[in-house]
């Protein structure tokens, strides 16, 4: 096991497989056009498995797949059988929004995947054609159906914005429930493609309790057993739990050990980092294991990233990335770093 400057391990690892969405939520893709990554810079999935294996021999127990859309990339769940099968992977886990689930869900655990979180921001259609510029909210359910059909612990991702979809945590608790999937609350970050944010539309973790708590009652705090992981869980007093992930106003770095792939090659540190080191030039010019497992342990062991922290310092805070800023480097995108 390898630590940070901060002593914090490297134990998992985000792959983006491919930039590419079918969705435009407003939060991650509002813009009307984006720069792609070049299709020949594309990590192919045996590229993606060497790098996963070497991560995996460092290390990373905890491998998650996403995008832009992970399910946009042709034939995932051949790349999902790939990484099963990785000695030291224990945990892989898919993110997607859920629109290409169902078709592909059966597939996705014969290969051997064992856990999934689908983006619901909204249970009314028309809001979602709203927020996600899509009429295909049917699907999303029939993702969310398939995955639970699969015997496969399901977790929800809703982005809450006040103003927009901030009157539905009550709903959303009662969908998951029935659902038997587990909802997470994540506030609104200022990070990527959030080009549209300001501080006025974050719904913070204090304003979800407090309007959760008028409802339910008492809420009761999970003492976590992952201390890395991002979400921080409660539970109502009928036993209900969900999550919320509240990296705008109390932000986890202190435990943070992830750190990202694009799938063109480059490594982050930080969801918030400026720059990625890029793992794939190496990897096509001869690289051994050996030389690239040196460059990503020395590459760790200096890594002092706290993003999320730094960010609560600035005052009159606005997006990261103007639009100009983002389409100058498409790897600042929250699509090309996997959210
Ligand atoms: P598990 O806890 O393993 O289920 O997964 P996860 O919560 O890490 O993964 P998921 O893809 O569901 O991410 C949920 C949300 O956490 C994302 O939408 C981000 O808002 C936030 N998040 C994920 N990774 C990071 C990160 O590295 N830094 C910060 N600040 N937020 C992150
Ligand atoms: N704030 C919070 N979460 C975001 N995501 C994308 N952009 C943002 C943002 N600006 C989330 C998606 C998904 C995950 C992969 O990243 O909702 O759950
Ligand atoms: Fe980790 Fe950076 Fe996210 Fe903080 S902001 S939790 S350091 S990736």
């Amino acid at each position: 096991m390898i630590v940070d400057r901060l002593e914090r391990p490297l134990g998992s690892l985000r792959v983006s497989v491919t930039d590419r969405c079918n969705l435009r939520c407003r939060y991650c893709m509002p813009e009307q056009e984006y720069v792609w990554l070049p299709k020949q810079s594309i990590l192919t999935f045996e590229e993606i498995a060497r790098l996963v294996g070497i991560f995996a021999g460092l290390g990373v127990a905890k491998v998650r797949l996403t995008g832009g859309e992970p399910l946009l990339r042709h034939d995932l769940p051949t790349l999902v059988r790939m990484l099963a099968r990785t000695g030291g992977v224990r945990d892989l886990a898919l993110t997607t929004n859920g629109l290409l689930l169902a078709k592909q869900m059966q597939a996705l655990r014969h290969a051997g995947l064992a856990r999934v979180t689908v983006s619901l921001d909204t249970l009314r259609p028309e809001r979602m054609r709203e927020l996600a510029r899509s009429d295909r909210h049917v699907d999303v359910l029939a993702g969310i159906t398939a995955a639970r059909a699969a015997g496969l612990p399901v977790k929800l991702n809703t982005v809450v914005i006040r103003g927009v979809n901030d009157d539905e945590l009550i709903e959303l608790i009662e969908f998951a429930r029935a659902a038997q999937a587990e909802v997470r609350f994540i506030e609104y970050m200022d990070v990527g493609g959030a080009t549209g944010w300001s501080a006025e539309q974050v719904f913070s973790q204090r304003d979800m309790l407090a309007r959760l708590s008028a409802h339910y009652g008492s809420i009761a705090a999970v003492p976590s057993q992952d201390v890395a992981a991002p979400a921080e869980r409660f539970r109502l007093s009928d036993g209900t739990t969900f999550g919320i992930i509240a990296s705008t106003t109390a932000p986890f770095c202190r435990s943070c050990d992830r750190s990202r792939l694009t799938a063109d090659g480059t490594w982050f540190l930080c969801l918030y980092a400026a720059r990625g080191i890029d793992l794939r030039e190496p990897l096509r010019d001869g690289a051994s294991d050996s030389d690239i497992q040196e460059l990503i342990t020395r590459t760790w062991r200096g890594r002092t990233d706290r993003g999320a922290e730094q960010r609560l310092g600035v005052v009159e805070r606005s997006p990261l990335y103007p639009v100009e800023g983002l389409r100058a480097d498409p790897h600042r995108e929250m699509h090309t770093r996997g959210g």
